[in-house]
């Protein structure tokens, strides 16, 4: 049995409680979060305010971090990482290497896994593994919800609503599999845009000439209404491609999910395993998906072979 805790409860901290609540080898000790315990509504974990974590070190085996990339997981990690094994999320790419780094440098008896998910994550190891083997690899993202971009539609003026479907392009799929490498024009951009007042066509020209996230790509704005964006995404679908080729072979990674943070939220469980088989076997420090051996994943792995 392992014991876990679940720090932060938002989209990825519900996913790890419903992913625990399944599992026969997993305890959930508690949530903790930064808000008032008593606002946050569990599926039955109890929730305990965040600075109580550390009173409780001798109840956890390992904490599954669930904050935000942008400011919660640089704080949190290094901080919780120094008394707690863990695992956690950053997915800011460029700055992987800072964030283990700073992690690596608070621990001195525990294991922290960082960056675990789709991507990066499992993706990670599906660019390595073809990089290594073919020596290309391409990734595509989508068809998906992008988070990033849906914020910048709901940031123009006249939009009540939004939601930006990132769509992988076929030819440029079809291409990477003929071993082409360094495509451009990899992916396009749908748009659903609930508007207010607003004219439509002056939103739509606005939309297109964004800099640094419309302006240049394949983009499409279809309005509608709040029920049908609502009805048409309830949940945060995403996925995407690895594909690595050198025209001969081809290896293909392809991820599906209704619902992206219910998938990452698995993918933390599985390594949150890892962290406590890892620590058993004293191999102390930060590390990312790179530096976790297959088998801590899983025991009893040899009939897998
Ligand atoms: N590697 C990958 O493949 C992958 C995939 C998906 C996401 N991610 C990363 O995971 C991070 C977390 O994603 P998320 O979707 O779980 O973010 P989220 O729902 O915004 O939650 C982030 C944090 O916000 C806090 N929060 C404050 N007020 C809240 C409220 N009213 N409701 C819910 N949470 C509230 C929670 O901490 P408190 O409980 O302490 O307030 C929570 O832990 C993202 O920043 C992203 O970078 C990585």
């Amino acid at each position: 049995m392992v014991r876990f805790a679940i720090v932060g409860y938002g989209n990825l901290g519900k996913g790890v409680e419903d992913a625990l609540l399944k599992r026969n080898d997993a305890k959930i000790v508690g949530i903790f979060s930064r808000r008032d315990p008593q606002t946050v509504l569990s599926m039955g974990t109890p929730v305990y305010s965040y600075d109580t974590l550390f009173e409780m070190k001798d109840q956890i085996d390992v904490c599954i971090l669930c904050g935000g990339s942008a400011k919660d997981l640089p704080i949190q990690t290094p901080e919780i990482s120094q008394y707690f094994n863990t695992v956690d999320s950053f997915d800011n790419h460029g700055e992987i290497e800072n964030h283990l780094k700073n992690v690596n440098d608070k621990i001195t008896d525990t294991v922290s896994i960082i960056s675990v998910g789709w991507d990066p994550g499992l993706f990670s190891m599906m660019r390595l593994l073809s990089q290594s083997v073919l020596g290309s690899f391409e990734t595509f993202w989508g068809p998906g919800v992008s988070q990033g971009h849906s914020d910048a539609l709901r940031r123009v003026e006249g939009v009540l609503d939004a939601i930006q479907i990132t769509v992988p392009s076929e030819d440029a799929m079809t291409r990477a599999r003929d071993g082409e490498t360094n495509l451009n024009d990899k992916h396009t951009r749908v748009c659903y845009v609930v508007k207010g007042d607003r004219d439509a066509s002056e939103i739509e020209a606005e939309i297109k000439n964004m800099p640094g996230y419309f302006l240049g790509y394949e983009t499409t704005v279809h309005f509608v209404d709040a029920a049908y964006l609502r009805e048409t995404f309830p949940t945060m679908p995403h996925g995407g491609f690895v594909i690595g080729s050198d025209g001969d072979s081809i290896m293909e990674f392809k991820l599906q999910l209704k619902s992206n943070p219910k998938f990452t939220s698995q993918v933390l469980v599985a390594y949150g395993y890892a962290a406590f088989e890892m620590k058993e076997k004293g191999l102390y420090g930060a590390h990312t998906v790179y530096d976790v051996a297959p088998k801590y994943l899983l025991k009893n792995n040899q009939s897998l072979l």
